[in-house]
């Protein structure tokens, strides 16, 4: 009896214990949920409405989960599009608590010194997808198995102390700005099986002693800068099916160790510096799925023991310098979707068989050496998409098989040797958006071949012998662009082009085309440019050209045209280039628009006089560009073209002034803006000049309170620099005066507050690039469009693009001018512009789609990779899926709307940096196409571009 009473006491005792215990817990519990309900600012879908302290039991609040003794044991407001900073580590105490989710919502701030306690429960702890800034705090939690930082703005080293989680599973810190090195201790932590740390600015190596994780499944290490060799003790990871070392800088082989991974289904070491061959052990990873070594210095032979990857799906081996010949292995991968090989040095014939037997969607093996024909099965799969074969020396025909192809999508042959004539079928094919077959030797009569594509976008039939009539019965309501240039094509301009709403670009150059220019051509409403040249054209320069809304280029020479240049042309805004040089035209130029700063060889071969030159005598040649392309690098881009500009100026104050300097020295001076007319003296002029840090560095001089920047010009430009004042826009910093002595020239700049472009670039949301794009196009719009003569910019880079504290744009200088060279050498300068050190509109608009693809891809344009970066976005856009080129750090924050404008975005800015100086759009076209990009949550459907090298 008296044990079992001493039992019952026992056993009450124990129970009083744990209520007064867990009730005390509760009281804990509940301080702490509403501790952290504080920190949430704002909670726009009211998920934490029920979260009311005088409920029973918080066990019920939305979001929290708890355990049978009604302790919390979850705490999950994933998505629920809560701002917050976290102030106290208050949820992190929980003491029963081992799963907290606080990803994809609005937090920001640093996140508390003390969360990773060791005292802490947590085993699940995911702060992925918010705005969490500052360093990743030390400390560790014993039990915590799985940590997701990922996508947010912590800065700083990865700590040390890392390597304590030794239960770790999970480690997720991609999509972050951490740098420093990848710390030797995390080696330690030999449970983890899923590590990554891409998206960040990590240095150094990859430590060798990372052969101690063997329960690695998964290494994601992408998108840092990274260097050194991979070190071969990666090979012992034996539980690895993932490896992806993708976008650092690694050098020297991949170490054939790789080999022993017998389980590796996914290899990517694409856009590294590695070099030497592959190793055959990689040829014996039978599980691989997925192969990506693109974009290395690779070279060597690809054995026939290839055949062993029987389960390879895709095979990325472009941007190398591998050669010999493709193996014929290739045919006999059963599951092959992908194979993209192109930019290598494959010669021989392409395997005969290739298609039959794989399961192709997209073939591309372009510049390459390869010879001998199209082999007829690469369509068998009935799911090819792509076939992209251009740049080699292919010869015989387009297989006629290819003509039933109803998946194909994009097909780009040109640049070989093809000879035969197009099947009529061909021109049938459902799916076609974009057939380009230029430069080859294809021939025939197609003139009655009907096109019914409805897909079709663009279609390049240049550099052939097609003969007869121009096709007419083209339906093809999505074609922009239609290039038949460069053939043997005779008859007149169908009418019908007419019909062809989305038109953009039309060349009919190099032909033998006769008659007039058909008024129904007055319907492409969307035309921008239009070359004609090189026919036998009849009859007057059409009025309807004048009132084209877009029509920014007109090429019309080396034609029989007569009669009057219509004055209405000088009057067409959007024109920007325009040549009708060589045909029988006369009277007098229009003075104005695109025929006020023209080249001589744009009219020459005429009986043309007049207009705003003096008449009939010579153009000026265009010397004075060079000058101003180099007063530019110094003038911020305001250099004026010098004619053209009224000055006008009223007040007094503003007028110019002589004066002498405390030194003596006599001093021209002129202000632009009243308030610095009453600040700025000439000695604090003279003295900030002295202090290169405030030139070079853009920092500021103040004057009476007026902050102000100097940059010297060369005094030769004074005379050029009439009519500067004018020069005022929002996205552009503001001249408010200049002077000059005997000895030097100043021009002096409003200060604005803000980081450069280049500074901040990386760490920009989408929306915020957005911004900024807009606003650099519109004041290129205004240099270019709305100041007559046009203004150019020079030298676009983002380090010449101060973005103030309302995210908008401005156009600003940094360098004195240094002479052309060093102006010249910038990587944002367009290849033709360097090449005859002569910048025109086109070149700006190539620097602001270099800037513009920096701003989409986070990668800038390289002094040792000229053109690469532009050739890489463009293959890449046409022919991979947007991850693969779009910064990580706005794909991970952007909906999928903004996917879409970014798409739409990179097709302009690919545009904008054609090869081909012509093909590129003008300013005003690039504002009005952003401004309706931006406006619809889709984007452009598809401007295409002529050619992609
Ligand atoms: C992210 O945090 C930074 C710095 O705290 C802030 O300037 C920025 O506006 C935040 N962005 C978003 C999308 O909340
Ligand atoms: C790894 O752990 C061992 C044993 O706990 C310790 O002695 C060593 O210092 C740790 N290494 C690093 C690099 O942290
Ligand atoms: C890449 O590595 C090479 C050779 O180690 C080095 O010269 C270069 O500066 C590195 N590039 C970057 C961007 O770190
Ligand atoms: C071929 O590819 C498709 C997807 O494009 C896939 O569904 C199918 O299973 C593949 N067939 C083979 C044999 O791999
Ligand atoms: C292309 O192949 C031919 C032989 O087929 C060879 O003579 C030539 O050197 C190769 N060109 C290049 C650039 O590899």
């Amino acid at each position: 009896m008296a044990n079992k009473g001493a039992n019952a006491v026992v056993l009450f005792v124990f129970m009083f214990f744990t209520l007064v215990l867990s009730e005390s817990d509760h009281g804990e519990e509940l301080e702490l949920l509403l501790s952290f309900k504080s920190s949430i600012i704002h909670d726009p879908s009211g998920f934490l409405l029920n979260w009311d302290p005088s409920a029973a039991t918080f066990c019920q609040w939305r979001g929290v989960g708890c355990n049978n003794m009604s302790h919390v044991e979850t705490l999950d407001v994933s998505a629920k599009n809560l701002y917050g900073i976290l102030v106290s580590s208050s949820v992190f105490r929980l003491p029963f608590v081992k799963t907290v989710n606080l990803s994809s919502n609005r937090f920001s701030g640093e996140i508390p010194r003390d969360i990773f306690s060791s005292t802490s429960s947590i085993r699940f702890l995911n702060m992925s997808n918010n705005n969490f800034t500052g360093k990743i705090p030390s400390g560790f939690i014993p039990d915590l198995e799985v940590l997701d930082l990922s996508n947010n703005m912590f800065s700083g080293k990865i700590p040390e102390e890392i390597g304590l989680f030794s239960g770790f599973k999970f480690l997720d810190l991609g999509g972050n700005v951490l740098s420093g090195k990848i710390p030797i201790s995390i080696t330690n932590v030999t449970a983890l099986e899923y590590l990554t740390l891409a998206s960040n600015q990590l240095v150094g190596q990859i430590p060798h002693e990372i052969s101690k994780m063997m329960n690695l499944k998964w290494i994601y290490l992408g998108y840092n800068n990274l260097s050194g060799e991979i070190p071969k003790e990666i090979g012992g990871l034996t539980s690895l099916y993932h490896l992806d070392l993708v976008y650092n800088n690694f050098t020297g082989e991949i170490p054939s160790s790789i080999g022993n991974l017998r389980d590796l289904k996914y290899l990517f070491l694409y856009q590294n510096k590695l070099t030497g061959t592959v190793p055959n052990s990689i040829f014996g990873l039978e599980k691989l799925v997925s192969l990506d070594l693109s974009d290395n210095s690779l070279s060597g032979e690809i054995p026939e023991l290839i055949i062993q990857l029987q389960n390879l799906e895709i095979l990325h081996l472009f941007g190398n310098r591998f050669s010999g010949k493709i193996p014929n292995a290739l045919t006999s991968l059963p599951h092959l979707q992908v194979l993209q090989l192109w930019s290598n040095r494959f010669s021989g014939g392409i395997p005969r068989s290739l298609g039959r037997r794989n399961n192709l969607t997209v073939l591309d093996l372009s510049t390459n050496n390869l010879t001998g024909r199209i082999p007829d099965g690469v369509c068998s799969s009935g799911r090819l998409l792509k076939l992209i074969l251009f740049k080699n020396k292919l010869e015989g025909d387009i297989p006629m098989n290819l003509s039933t192809c109803a998946s194909l999508q994009r097909v780009r042959l040109q640049n070989n040797h093809l000879s035969c004539e197009l099947s009529s079928v061909f021109t049938k094919l459902p799916s076609v958006y974009f057939l380009d077959v230029s430069n080859n030797n294809l021939y025939g009569d197609i003139g009655d071949q009907i096109w019914d594509m409805p897909s079709l976008e663009m279609l390049s039939l240049s550099g052939n012998r097609f003969s007869g009539k121009l096709p007419h019965s083209l339906i093809t309501p999505k074609l922009e662009f239609l290039d038949l240039s460069g053939n043997e094509f005779s008859g007149t301009i169908p009418p019908r082009f007419g019909t062809l709403p989305e038109l953009i670009q039309l060349s009919l150059s190099e032909n033998k085309l006769t008659g007039e220019i058909p008024d129904a051509l007055s319907s492409c409403k969307k035309l921008v440019y239009l070359d004609l040249s090189h026919n036998q054209l009849i009859g007057q320069i059409p009025p309807f050209l004048t009132d084209m809304p877009v029509l920014g280029h007109l090429d019309l020479s080396e034609n029989e045209l007569s009669g009057e240049v219509p004055a209405k042309l000088g009057k067409t805004e959007s024109l920007v280039q325009v040549n009708i040089s060589h045909n029988h035209l006369t009277g007098a130029l229009p003075s104005t628009g695109a025929f006020l700063v023209i080249n001589e060889s744009a009219v020459i071969g005429n009986d043309l006089c007049g207009g705003g030159l003096p008449p009939c005598k010579k153009l000026k040649n265009r010397a004075w560009w060079v000058l101003i392309a180099c007063s530019l690098s110094s003038l911020l881009f305001l250099a004026v073209a010098s004619f053209g500009f009224l000055f006008i100026n009223g007040r007094n104050d503003l007028k110019l002034k002589r004066i002498e300097n405390e030194d003596g020295s006599i001093w021209e001076l002129q202000f632009f803006d009243s308030m610095a007319s009453k600040s700025v003296t000439i000695h604090d002029i003279t003295l900030s000049a002295k202090d290169e840090a405030i030139s070079f560095k853009g920092k500021s001089w103040v004057s009476n309170d007026f902050q102000f920047i100097v940059s010297s010009i060369p005094s030769r430009f004074w005379s050029e620099l009439t009519g500067i004042d004018k020069l005022q826009h929002p996205n552009i910093v503001k001249l408010i005066g200049k002077c000059r002595s005997e000895k030097s020239a100043y021009l002096l700049y409003e200060y604005v507050e803000g980081k450069l472009l280049s500074e901040i670039l990386r760490n920009l949301s989408w929306e915020r690039r957005r911004k900024i794009v807009i606003g650099i196009a519109k004041a290129l719009r205004f240099l270019h469009s709305y100041c007559s003569p046009s203004v150019l910019v020079g030298d676009m880079s983002p380090e010449r693009i101060i973005v103030d504290a309302k995210d908008e744009p401005r156009l600003q200088f940094i360098l004195p001018c240094t002479g052309n060279k060093r102006f010249f050498s910038s990587p944002y300068i367009a290849p033709e512009a360097r090449e005859i050190k002569e910048m025109n509109e086109k070149a700006d608009i190539y620097g602001f789609g270099l800037v513009m693809i920096e701003l989409l891809t986070g990668k800038a344009p390289s002094y040792s990779e000229l053109g690469t970066t532009v050739e890489w976005a463009r293959y890449c856009y046409s022919d991979c899926h947007l991850d693969t080129w779009v910064d990580p750090i706005i794909k991970n924050h952007a909906s999928i709307d903004n996917h879409n404008q970014i798409v739409a975005a990179m097709n302009l800015a690919l545009h904008c940096t054609a090869a081909d100086h012509t093909a590129r759009p003008c300013a005003a076209d690039v504002t009005k196409t952003l401004q309706s990009v931006f406006r619809t949550s889709y984007g452009l459907p598809g401007l295409t571009f002529p050619s992609h090298v």
